[in-house]
């Protein structure tokens, strides 16, 4: 029989299509090897490590006070906040229903397999790295920032740590702006951040060791980050003029919303416990409780530090670098902004393994489904971590931090995470309906409308801030567009052979089977 044109159309469609039964990743996750080994309190340790960093240590001054790109909400932050918490909500309902179903490495990437089929999969997979690579490279950024704000504190060190060269701590396309002088070897200029690109070689070090090492080493950097904004909202609060909250919101709703997408960034990384998913015990009860749990906790302190900050001083006066460290420094209180710095370095460096941790697990999904080359699965026999995964992604971050700049890392992972959200959100009506039977340890309460109330908040925020910010909003399409291709041109191709591969190796044990007989 000849294949027609409209034939090979549907075969590509269907395959376009074609879900995974989540039971195949629940079979998968079980042959592939990674210990369970994280509770609850484990979770909200790496959600709170994952919240709270270059979010509110650096990006809270540029959401009060507004760039050339976007206006600030002044002290009407705390509405943002609570409108970016109410945003983040409903998506962690979801996340928290779809990982006690489907508690498997991978987080939205699996879910979206599960419910939308592969092609979505894949463009989930490769939005997410936008969430987690590109966001690490954000946060690194930041790190590096405060490394020399913390060598600041100290005279006594060489001049060269205190106020290094530009070509050695920023990116090309900052250092470049700069106008200073970048040195050239054979004709090449040479720039790199080098304390982000340390920052993030070490914590890959770590990851490759496992993850109940790193979850030790994550609740030390918790602890420090949570004392140190604690003592600022207890020391700050006294130095509090109910005057400074006057006009209390400048800008009226363009600026809260603005400001909104800005804090959406100190957000980022809640989800990432839903990575962590296989490696949890009894994940139906822990997961909920780690990602509402961290998500709470993490909003609460937010709302204190914006209340304190904007009440300390006047707007005019907030620093966008380092707005919590200056804020202190303003009131006379300069022993504690050296306090302050320990404190977002220890609160960036749990960040960066949450994120870089994310990376590395939805990578190792994608391999798994042969989105991506199989080598990439290998897990280490002795640490029983994807070493493979986590050397070349390093790399690539490495390379990434050479050249994009940290508002625009920070702005692509914001939109990277808003469209998984949103897909979340929708996954989730989606699996109510093809699978109304399934087991649901965890359900989204007031289903449909909580998920569409997600979905609408997300996007309604990703759509305003598209029109407002210019580099961002054109990158993120051309990542889109990028992912699409690599798409065709390799997962497709590659997943089709394995599909066929496996067909034919269940259809040779079924002849055995019958020849035996
Ligand atoms: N939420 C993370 C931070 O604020 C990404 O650094």
């Amino acid at each position: 029989m000849q294949t027609t044109k409209k034939d090979l159309l549907e075969k590509f469609v269907s395959n376009l299509l074609r879900k995974k039964n989540p039971d195949e990743f629940l079979e998968q996750s079980v042959a592939g090897g990674l210990k369970k080994t994280l509770n609850a309190f484990d979770l909200i340790i790496l959600g709170i490590s994952a919240i709270i960093g270059a979010g509110i240590f650096v990006m809270i001054g540029s959401a009060v006070i507004g760039t050339t790109e976007r206006v600030g909400a002044g002290p009407a932050l705390v509405i943002s906040i609570f409108l970016v918490a109410l945003a983040c909500i409903f998506p962690a309902l979801c996340y928290a229903e779809f990982a006690s179903m489907i508690p498997v490495s991978g987080s939205a990437y699996i879910y979206t397999y599960a419910t939308m089929g592969e092609f979505a999969a894949w463009m989930m997979g490769w939005v997410l790295m936008l969430e987690y690579a590109i966001g690490t490279i954000a946060v690194a950024a930041s790190w590096s920032g405060y490394l020399i704000k913390f060598f600041e504190g100290f005279p006594f060190l060489p001049d060269f740590m205190k106020n290094p060269p530009v070509w050695l701590v920023n990116d090309y396309q900052t250092a470049f702006a700069s106008g200073e002088n970048i040195p050239h070897i054979l004709g090449i200029p040479i720039c790199m951040n080098l304390p982000a690109m340390i920052i993030i070689t070490i914590i890959s070090i770590v990851l490759l060791k496992g993850i109940k090492e790193s979850a030790n080493f994550a609740k030390i950097m918790v602890l420090v980050k949570i004392i140190v904004i604690a003592l600022f909202v207890c020391v700050g609060a006294f130095y509090v003029k109910p005057e400074n909250w006057t006009p209390f919101c400048p800008t009226g709703i363009k600026g809260i919303l603005m400001g909104a997408f800005a804090m959406f960034y100190a957000y980022i990384g809640f989800d990432a416990i839903s990575t962590a998913a296989e490696e949890t015990k009894n994940p139906q009860k822990n997961l909920p409780i780690g990602l509402i749990g961290s998500l709470v906790i993490c909003s609460l302190i937010y709302c204190f530090v914006t209340f304190v900050l904007t009440g300390m001083i006047p707007m005019s006066q907030i620093d966008l670098k380092a707005p919590i460290a200056a804020a202190m420094s303003f009131v006379g209180q300069d022993w504690f902004a050296g306090a302050i710095a320990i404190g977002a370095l220890a609160g960036l460096t749990s960040v960066l393994l949450v994120l870089q941790f994310g990376t590395t697990r939805i990578l190792l999904a994608m391999a798994r489904d042969s989105l991506l080359p199989s080598v990439m699965k290998k897990i280490h026999p002795k640490f029983q971590t994807p070493w493979v995964i986590t050397i070349l992604s390093t790399i690539l971050m490495l390379i990434g931090s050479l050249f994009i700049n940290m508002q625009v890392a920070a702005e692509l992972a914001i939109f990277g995470t808003f469209t998984s959200f949103v897909i979340v959100c929708i996954g989730i009506l989606i699996l109510r309906k093809t699978e109304p039977n399934r087991e649901r340890p965890f359900k989204v309460p007031c289903c449909p409308w909580f998920p569409i109330i997600g979905a609408v908040f997300c996007s309604g925020l990703m759509f305003v801030a598209l029109r407002e910010v210019k580099t961002s909003a054109f990158l993120f399409p051309l990542w889109l567009v990028i992912g699409i291709v690599i798409y065709f041109m390799y997962g497709y191709q590659n997943s089709q052979k394995q599909m066929s591969i496996k067909l034919q190796r269940t259809e040779q044990i079924t002849e055995d089977k019958i020849i035996t007989k």
